[in-house]
């Protein structure tokens, strides 16, 4: 049961609006599908100033929240739930460092982006934040259960 367990952490990842307008959302989900994870949940949507502010509370006194809340509604994201094994750590280490000079290339930020302020994906750092990001951005039948090995197709 304990294996079954871990193999169902869950995290929150977000293209964001930058990496829509470049093109970016189907090379972001296809790492996380090549690395093995599975999409539980995936949508697209143009956040409200409102929302972003309770996703990103623990920032709110950092010089640079209003900025960050600017450029986040300034246009389409896609959210995602992503599960399997590890999935936070994961995710963080295949999202790759926030400063620029420490995303290494082979990271998606590592490859694709150079400015902290426009890194074009998110991904929670905490399960806890994960659990907490994946209700805030998802109501609950928006969540799939669901296994490749129920398939009557793949085989
Ligand atoms: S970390 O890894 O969580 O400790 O990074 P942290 O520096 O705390 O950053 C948290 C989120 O804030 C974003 N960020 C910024 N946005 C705009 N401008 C500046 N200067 C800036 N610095 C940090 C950073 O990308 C993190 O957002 P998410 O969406 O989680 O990636």
């Amino acid at each position: 049961a304990k294996m079954a367990d871990q193999n169902k952490e869950r995290t929150f990842i977000m293209v964001k609006p930058d990496g829509v307008q470049r093109g970016l959302v189907g090379e972001i989900m296809k790492r996380f599908e090549n690395r093995g994870y599975k999409l539980v949940a995936c949508k697209m949507c143009t956040p409200t100033k409102a929302h972003l502010e309770e996703h990103y509370r623990d920032l709110k006194s950092k010089g640079f929240f209003a900025g960050l809340i600017e450029y986040m509604s300034s246009g389409p994201v896609v959210a995602m739930v992503w599960e399997g094994k590890e999935a936070v750590k994961m995710g963080r280490m295949m999202l790759g460092a926030t400063n620029p000079l420490q995303s290494n290339p082979g990271t998606i930020r590592g490859d694709f982006c150079i400015d902290v302020g426009r890194n074009i994906c998110h991904g929670s750092d905490s399960v806890e934040s994960g659990k907490r990001e994946s209700e805030h951005w998802f109501k609950d039948g928006e969540i799939q259960e669901w296994s490749p090995a129920q398939s009557k197709w793949v085989y």
